[in-house]
């Protein structure tokens, strides 16, 4: 282990431990039901930017390591109630340096999260650089599709960590929302086989923005072959339905997994 693992450790160890955060069985019983939050529909999805200033690089390590055991204890706290991810953005995307994806029953719980993590000693830091807000739904097209597409799409993906996490929100054009549901729905079929390919190697998930967001969808996805990514958005682009898309991107967030130690591992240094 690095020398700075180890003091970021054992230095979140003694906060932990002081704060009772660090009691597993408490924290396994209190946490959130992550599984149904990244599961179900009627979830909250929220995409939170931010970009770390100046004076953070400045702070000496020791300083830097006392205020990330802060933000480990804000996070902890809120994971009774939500279901947080972070993300590495730094050295891949520009727009921002970390990301938190926040899964919630209730958006005002995602609210009070990340306002007590900018009002922590490390939030002062931080540097809003962008908010995103979806909702997860049943799927809309996939229970007209033929019985050998709903069973194709069931391929799991292979086994194994994903590192690459990419995000692309998306809004369609006036068109696309005045066409007959039949239209879309066979539109949406085509885009769904194009997909199959690259079950194995992507994973996916969908949010819906209207109303809740300048933007129609959040589209988020995991893999650790960025190359089928791209060859996956090269298929996705040949089909009709990418004809009514009005935005795609912009931005294209390319970013690796964390989890919170790791995070704050990358943080520290
Ligand atoms: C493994 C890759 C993918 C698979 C298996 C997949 C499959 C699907 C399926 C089955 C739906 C219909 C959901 C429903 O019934 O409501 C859908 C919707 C959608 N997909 Fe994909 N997709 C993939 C990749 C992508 C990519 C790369 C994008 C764009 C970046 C994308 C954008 C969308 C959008 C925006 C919708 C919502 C469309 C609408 O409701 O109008 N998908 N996808």
């Amino acid at each position: 282990m690095n020398p700075i693992a180890f003091w970021t450790k054992s230095l979140l160890g003694v906060f932990c431990v002081c704060v009772g955060l660090a009691a597993a069985p408490f924290l396994a019983e209190a946490s959130a039901d992550r599984e149904k939050l990244l599961t179900e529909p009627g979830v909250y999805g929220t995409f939170a930017l931010f970009s770390l200033g100046d004076t953070w690089t400045k702070q000496d390590q020791a300083t830097r390591i006392s205020q990330l055991t802060l933000l480990k204890g804000v996070v902890e706290q809120h994971r009774e109630k939500i279901a947080i991810d972070l993300y590495l953005l730094r050295g891949l995307s520009d727009q921002a340096d970390l990301m938190f994806r926040v899964h919630a029953a209730e958006l005002r719980d995602t609210q009070q999260f990340l306002v007590d993590l900018q009002n922590s000693p490390f939030g002062k830091y931080l540097k809003g650089a962008g908010l995103m807000h979806g909702l997860t739904k049943k799927a809309n097209y996939v229970p007209g599709f033929p019985d050998q597409l709903k069973a194709d799409l069931k391929v799991v993906s292979e086994p194994g960590s994903k590192p690459y996490a990419v995000v692309i929100p998306v809004t369609k054009s006036a068109d696309w929302w005045a066409l007959d549901q039949d239209k879309r729905a066979a539109m949406m079929q085509e885009h769904t086989e194009a997909t199959l390919p690259y079950l194995k190697t992507v994973k996916r998930k969908l949010y819906h923005s209207s109303g809740l967001d300048d933007l129609d969808f959040i589209t988020y996805f995991e893999t650790s072959k960025l190359e089928d990514f791209h060859g996956l958005i090269l298929s996705l682009e040949k089909v009709k339905e990418f004809q009514y898309t009005r935005q795609f991107g912009h931005p294209t967030l390319i970013g690796t997994i964390k989890s919170l130690d790791e995070m704050i591992e990358a943080l520290a240094q």
